[in-house]
């Protein structure tokens, strides 16, 4: 077989000017498993990958068999873009990837690593300092360096008779006029991605299918889903939801939650529990901290169904990653990182004071080594470093992973509402 490697760039919303883009989404939508593009659907995408201006990469087989599906479509596609990941106090850009797909009769010859090689490799020559996907399979990416970072949980409040609110809910609940939402989505979120470590960015074209405005399958707009906002004591728009209903369980799907502080959330979620005729909300990507369930008067009603993660970070920077966030102790340390692409690996001294690091390159003695997945798992401070180094993803003296575990740590979990 011959294999083209080819990488386009999207520089307009205009089909005209991408006359390849068809072909190419046809391939991710087979890779999916979805249905083949309407011209919805298609329109809509190339708005989105043109607010990113997205890159996309593909494979071309040049010879492929007759009656077999033509050269135009490739048998491998690769999406990438600029967006911004909240460090911990701080946004970085972020190489974000997306659309990882393999035709099946195609597998196993290497092309996802060339792919993901040459990817990261440019990356990192750009001066990008971390890389991001969200996972449909988590056997895929360690492989390639990333490390599962933000963790989600999908939950079931039930609520109805008996359910009850203790801690004090403040500000004021009020549905949200839905023509007005793509522009209240937008202030609520930057906010929300501004202050919330673990947030990805959101482009403008791709907010409605987050809030499901639009739905993401057929770029439709949905006439079910419904918005509420949360308003401070001082009157300051500062937290949203979004939600269907489902009748026939007496339920309603949350479908994205943005509160920009705690008092938001929980009078969201108290909000959301009075809904007449609603006895469980369902909400796929609550926080795997949540505090609601302490807010309750019976935390069993609060029940996690599954934990899965959601975000993955590829580590390409280590000194850029952990000078850029902050952290709440003081520290030394020399930390070595071993990366197996090449991309990463190096020594340095990290000295954290007044929440604010230094990372200078040395040749001295590590004391604590990280492969590169672990770096990424714990940058955002959700994994716990022992964890990691009771199974060798990281080695050293258990004083000194000790201090690195301390310096990592945040008060929080981190947190991120929007896959990609
Ligand atoms: C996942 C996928 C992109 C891999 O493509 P590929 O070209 O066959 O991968 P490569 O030949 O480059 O193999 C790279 C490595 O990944 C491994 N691998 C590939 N697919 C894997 C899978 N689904 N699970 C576990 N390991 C996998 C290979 O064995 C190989 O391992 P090695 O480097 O240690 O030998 C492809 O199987 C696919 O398109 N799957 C369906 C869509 C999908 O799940 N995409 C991921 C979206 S997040």
């Amino acid at each position: 077989m011959n294999h083209e490697y080819r990488t386009h760039e999207v520089t307009s919303d205009q089909l005209v000017d991408h006359p390849w883009y068809l072909d190419w989404l046809a391939a991710v939508q087979q890779g999916f498993h979805d249905a083949a593009a309407s011209e919805e659907l298609a329109a809509h995408q190339l708005s989105i990958d043109a607010a990113h201006r997205a890159v996309m990469r593909g494979v071309w087989d040049t010879s492929p068999r007759p009656r077999a599906l033509p050269a135009s479509i490739p048998v491998a596609t690769f999406s990438e873009w600029k967006g911004t990941l909240n460090v911990g106090g701080a946004l970085i850009d972020c190489h974000q990837i997306s659309d990882v797909t393999v035709r099946a009769s195609h597998r196993r010859q290497g092309i996802a690593r060339n792919l993901m090689q040459d990817s990261l490799t440019q990356a990192r020559g750009r001066g990008l300092a971390v890389a991001a996907l969200t996972a449909t399979e988590a056997t895929i990416y360690g492989r390639f360096g990333f490390g599962a970072a933000v963790f989600e949980d999908e939950i079931e409040l039930r609520v109805g008779s008996g359910f009850a609110v203790q801690t004090p809910v403040t500000g004021t609940c009020e549905y949200l006029d839905l023509a007005e939402l793509p522009s209240t989505a937008r202030v609520v979120f930057d906010e929300f991605h501004a202050t919330q470590t673990g947030s990805v960015s959101r482009s403008d074209p791709a907010m409605g299918v987050y809030t499901q405005q639009i739905n993401g399958e057929t770029r439709k707009p949905d006439p079910k889903t419904r918005a509420v906002g949360h308003w401070d004591d001082e009157g300051r728009l500062d937290g949203y939801a979004t939600w269907r209903a489902v009748p026939k369980d007496e339920a309603i799907q949350v479908l994205d939650f943005v509160p920009t502080n705690p008092a938001a959330s929980v009078a969201l979620w108290s909000f959301l529990a009075s809904l007449d005729l609603v006895r469980r909300i369902r909400f796929r990507r609550a926080r795997n901290d949540e505090h609601l369930p302490w807010a309750i008067n019976d935390r069993r009603r609060y029940i996690i169904k599954q934990h899965g993660d959601l975000l993955w970070l590829r580590i390409l920077d280590p000194a850029a990653c952990l000078t850029a966030r902050n952290y709440y102790a003081d520290g030394s340390l020399t930390l070595r990182v071993v990366d197996s692409m090449s991309i990463a690996d190096g020594t340095w001294r990290l000295d954290v004071s007044d929440g604010r690091a230094t990372c200078t390159p040395t040749d001295a003695t590590p004391e604590v080594e990280v492969d590169v997945a672990a770096l990424g798992s714990t940058l955002l401070g959700g994994v716990n470093i022992h964890a990691l180094a009771t199974v060798g993803h990281v080695r050293g003296h258990a004083e000194a992973i000790d201090r690195l575990g301390i310096l990592l740590r945040r008060r929080r979990e981190p947190w991120c509402i929007t896959p990609f």
